[in-house]
């Protein structure tokens, strides 16, 4: 919509508009063109815009008004309406687009020999879900699970399994943990314990048998746990390319890097000086190569391999440092412009009580919150009355749906930069800003449609509430953009969750039953809300 006015705009009045959203109230959109005019034609703003309105005659407005010298635009009642029947002409597929070009997104990527942590699922959502709105939008989208599955600490752990003289085979992936805690806690006092752990990484480097056995064997068993929990989160993940993978383009990597005097010697190491930041090293003075040295080497395979316009890396905030070190990098390499690369760093995962930690073994798992998110659920779904006709079997799935989503919402609900403090209160709640709302939202408006049957697709004049309705489904296409362009599905979420509250203040002053306006508003408003919850990779159940 606002794309096809500013094209009217440019057409009648000869100059280029940008559009912004107008303040509640102003109208639909507001423009600014007659301050930027003003400073090439010596004329002021006010005057400039008020013959500017004199040329705008498209009757898709209702009225222009003129505002110290911004422009407001008023859509008309009837292209409200035709924006609401284009929906439910649509569907689905309303507001998709056709960008046609490539994105990388690296996200999930959770370390091998340690439980999916909770840390680990902020990506893993945040990550699908700009995946989903790009996809949306017309964007060829390669997922990568950038898997932590090698470097020194996998050494650590096979040094600590031999020396407990563990059965690799009997071990689970919480016991794996454990293990690798203990060889923290004793290193702190055996200072040489830490050279044995790289001795051992170092044979796997070199493809010991018996170091390589080991290895493999933790990573499948983390592989199918990862895969179990990917498959109750309904994520699924193109490519997994783990660390290791880049294992035989890692030598090729330090090659160019030193030919091409990117790289420098310093005390028997191999390092990247950026200038404006601390230096990095991509080869140890052992000869073992780092997690930048892998990062490099996927850089550049993503690159060749998929031509992408852009790569993105969903990785928490933690990292920032690290991930300008290797955008610059591989600029210096002259792979690729650091401008390509974007890193989206969610903040910190906290508990009401306080952080959670990994190295103290005080490790949340999200195998955990997720049953219990499940159970709490369940509760919803008990206590419900239109949830009394589900079957045992309905009512497990729909706390599935309604859990998983809750703690989805609960993290896309914010701006990826900012903490999670996680409060269940807040996480499950039906009254606020919520999944469970949401979800309850499209259940509500589905069994109105449900009871009033067919509705003819007419809509007689609107009256505010449910003006108010269209003019925020109209915004829709506008939420999706800016999500897309910031990288922020926060902003669907708050689109949506208003787009809720104004529907069930509608629902709850308008008879809707009986009157083919308020069911086709109601039936946009469906379409809409599930699209949004769709993109964030929430599901709607059946009945709740
Ligand atoms: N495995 C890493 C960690 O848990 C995250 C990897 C993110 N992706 C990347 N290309 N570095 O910290």
């Amino acid at each position: 919509m606002r794309k096809k006015i500013e094209q009217i705009l440019k057409k009648e009045t000869g100059e280029e508009f940008r559009l912004e959203r107008a303040p509640e109230g102003r109208g639909d959109y507001a423009s600014n063109t007659a301050f930027l005019l003003a400073k090439k034609e010596k004329k002021s703003p006010s005057e400039l815009a008020k013959s500017l309105k004199k040329k705008v005659k498209a009757d898709i407005f209702s009225k222009v008004e003129e505002e110290n010298g911004f422009l407001n635009f008023f859509l008309s009642e009837n292209a409200l309406k035709e924006e609401a029947f284009l929906v439910l002409e649509e569907k689905e597929n309303y507001g998709k687009g056709n960008a046609g070009k490539t994105v990388v997104i690296d996200y999930s990527s959770p370390n091998i020999a340690k439980s999916f942590g909770i840390g680990h699922l902020r990506s893993t959502i945040i990550g699908q879900a700009i995946y989903n709105i790009h996809e949306f939008l017309g964007w060829k989208v390669i997922g990568v699970n950038h898997l932590g599955d090698w470097g020194t600490q996998y050494g650590k752990l096979i040094y600590q399994i031999k020396k407990e003289g563990k059965n690799p085979e009997k071990l689970s992936l919480k016991e794996l943990e454990e293990i690798y805690v203990r060889f923290h806690k004793e290193a702190e006092k055996n200072p040489e314990m830490e050279e044995e752990g790289r001795k051992w990484f170092a044979k796997l480097e070199k493809g010991d048998e018996e170091a390589r056995r080991v290895w493999e064997i933790c990573r499948k068993k983390s592989l199918d746990e990862f895969e179990k929990i990917y498959r109750d989160l309904n994520v699924e993940i193109d490519y997994v390319l783990g660390e290791s993978f880049y294992e035989d383009k890692l030598e090729d990597v330090v090659k160019e890097a030193e030919k091409k005097k990117v790289a420098k010697k310093s005390k028997g190491a191999l390092i990247i000086e950026f200038g404006d930041m601390p230096p990095a090293m991509i080869l140890k003075s052992d000869g073992s190569t780092t997690y930048l040295t892998r990062d490099m080497a996927a850089a550049k395979y993503r690159l060749k391999e998929f031509s992408p316009d852009l790569l993105i890396y969903e990785i928490g905030v933690d990292q920032t440092l690290y991930l300008r070190q290797l955008f610059s990098a591989v600029e210096k390499m002259g792979w690729a412009k650091k401008e390509k690369f974007v890193h989206v760093g969610h903040g910190m995962f906290r508990l009401k009580e306080g952080r959670f930690s990994t190295r103290k073994g005080r490790t949340v798992h999200l195998e955990e919150v997720l049953s219990l998110a499940k159970k709490k659920a369940e509760e919803i779904i008990e206590s419900s009355a239109t949830a009394k006709g589900l079957s045992r079997e309905e009512k497990k799935e729909a706390s599935k749906i309604i859990g998983i989503g809750a703690v989805k919402y609960n993290d896309l609900k914010r701006h990826y930069k900012r903490d999670v403090v996680f409060d269940w209160d807040q996480v499950l709640t039906l009254k606020g800003d919520s999944g469970p709302y949401l979800q309850y939202t499209c259940v509500r408006c589905e069994s109105v449609l449900e009871k009033a049957g067919k509705y003819k697709k007419e809509m007689e004049e609107l009256n505010d509430e449910e003006r108010k309705i269209v003019r925020r489904i109209v915004q829709f296409e506008e939420a999706l953009e800016n999500a897309a362009e910031n990288f922020s599905p926060n902003v669907i979420a708050e689109y949506a969750f208003r787009l809720a509250k104004e529907f069930n203040h509608f629902y709850d002053t308008c008879q809707i039953v009986g009157s083919d306006k308020r069911l086709a508003i109601t039936d946009a408003t469906r379409i809409i809300l599930k699209k949004c919850l769709n993109l964030l990779g929430i599901s709607v159940p059946q009945k709740m």
